[in-house]
């Protein structure tokens, strides 16, 4: 049986629990049924960053650490990865900045990947690659090993083919796509812009079933949206050390009805712009202060990144403002947290809430909007007030829709979801965990796996010249 390499920039955390019922799970399940391997990087600095992977066994499957030096860490993670691909393809052509050198380490990093990848791998191996800093890996290895069965899933985001081509080499990066035989997306959105990049400017064609051809290759592009285990995490939120975490919200909320946010600290995430609706709702409608409180866990991320550390003086100075200007001897407008938090407490802090406040300017799917639904008390369940622009917007259509940039039509639907009839909550509650069932994390695993062997089949069988 062919072995499964899942390849990514992070390896999963080393704590099972950190991720139960998400993707390191599904994909765990999925290696230690091949007796795969999972290459990454752990996130340090290494000082022998020559030296090969590290390959550690761990329950039915191996972990390879790959090693990069401080420098690679800069070029490759920070600079490229972070402020050039990940600005770009979430829509903030005023934050990217292109730096050749950064650039080439970005290449040598990921060809770094691929030589692990190929002397771990065998031609009859599936390797599934991750993410967008590891764009490149499908052409190094594709060199090296021509024959194996190569996808790629991109979990953020592909933005409309102008954007993309603000980015220069993007035609480089775009033909490294190429060298996957799957290539999946969030949304159809993303595939309809991926398809238009293609057209456009690099000539190419696209052809039924979403195969493509360009650069002189084929490949085949599809949907995958990601998902959660419902039931698992449903499971969390009803523990009883998330019991535990739920009482302290109810202490801390007073009684007052709880809107959740939750995010890494990210200026795709929205953060100010929900603050504004939240501060539009208190000013406009004053009998629901003292009412209604904003849970906001923001857990710092990228903080070597300057954009990152202005994001956080800001969201930390408006929750102040807010608070200032609102806040009573016994309440507190927002409740701000600015630290990771355990599952079980934000499991806790979404089955408090009477609303899931999500609304990311750009998001490739928003696996939090899943969370929150899942953890809901089926008798008495909250509602998610969910930013058009998060990819997760396609599929849970019974949620109140937003348009975060719109202050006061966000605080109009606070309004919609904190006056909702019970009978109604439950009737969209229903529709979304349908959604979420429908399409769990395990379902997303085995479809892109099925649809990586029926790719493969397809552009071994019948060649771009035979086509
Ligand atoms: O969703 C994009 C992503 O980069 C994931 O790959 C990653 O797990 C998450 O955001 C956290 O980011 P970072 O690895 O930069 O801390």
């Amino acid at each position: 049986m062919s072995r499964l390499i899942v390849v990514s920039n992070r390896l999963p955390s080393l704590e099972a629990q950190a991720s139960a019922g998400g993707l390191a799970i599904a994909l765990k399940q999925a290696l230690r049924e091949t007796g795969g391997i999972w290459v990454g990087w752990r996130g340090d600095l290494s000082e022998d960053a020559e030296t090969p992977p590290e390959t550690i066994a761990r329950e039915g499957y191996d972990v390879a650490s790959v090693k990069l030096s401080e420098a690679e860490v800069a070029g490759y993670y920070l600079e490229f990865a972070n402020r050039c691909l990940w600005p770009i393809q979430h829509l903030r052509l005023d934050l990217f900045r292109f730096d050749d050198a950064a650039y080439e380490i970005y290449r040598r990093v990921n060809e770094k990947f691929a030589d692990a990848v190929a002397e771990l791998a065998t031609d009859e191996d599936r390797i599934w690659v991750h993410d967008y800093h590891l764009i490149s890996v499908g052409r190094f290895l594709r060199r090296k090993r021509p024959a194996s069965q190569l996808g790629y899933f991109v979990h953020i985001p592909f933005p409309p083919a102008e954007v993309f081509s603000a980015l220069p080499r993007a035609e480089e990066l775009a033909c490294d796509l190429l060298s996957y035989d799957l290539i999946g997306f969030q949304t159809q959105n993303c595939v309809d812009n991926f398809h238009a990049y293609l057209t456009h400017y690099l000539g190419g064609t696209v052809g039924p079933d979403g195969r493509i051809a360009a650069c002189g290759r084929e490949a085949i592009s599809g949907v995958f949206p990601i998902g959660i285990d419902p039931m698992a995490f449903a499971e969390i939120a009803a523990s009883s050390v998330a019991t535990d975490a739920l009482r302290q919200i109810e202490l801390g909320a007073h009684r007052t009805a709880v809107i959740a946010g939750v995010e890494r600290m990210d200026y795709t995430k929205g953060i100010p712009e929900r603050f504004r609706a939240f501060q539009h709702l208190l000013q406009h409608n004053p009998s629901y202060r003292g009412e209604v409180s904003l849970f906001q866990v923001a857990a710092p991320s990228r903080m070597d990144i300057p954009e990152y550390q202005a994001l956080s003086e800001e969201v930390d100075e408006l929750a102040g403002h807010i608070n200032g200007r609102f806040g009573t001897f016994d309440w507190t407008p927002i409740h701000f947290i600015n630290r990771p938090m355990s599952q079980q407490a934000v499991a806790a802090l979404y089955r408090a809430s009477k609303i899931g406040l999500i609304t990311p300017l750009s998001d490739g799917m928003n696996l939090v909007a899943k969370e929150y639904v899942a953890a809901q008390d089926p008798e008495d369940p909250g509602v998610l007030v969910l930013s058009r622009f998060a990819g997760a917007a396609a599929e849970l259509t019974d949620a109140l829709l937003v348009n975060p940039h719109d202050t006061a039509a966000t605080a109009d639907a606070l309004k919609t979801a904190i006056d909702m009839p019970k009978e109604t909550r439950i009737e969209r509650w229903r529709q979304l965990m349908d959604v979420l069932q429908g399409n769990d994390i395990h379902n997303w695993q085995q479809k892109f796996l099925s649809a990586l062997d029926a790719a493969c089949q397809d552009l071994r069988q019948t060649p771009m010249d035979a086509a």
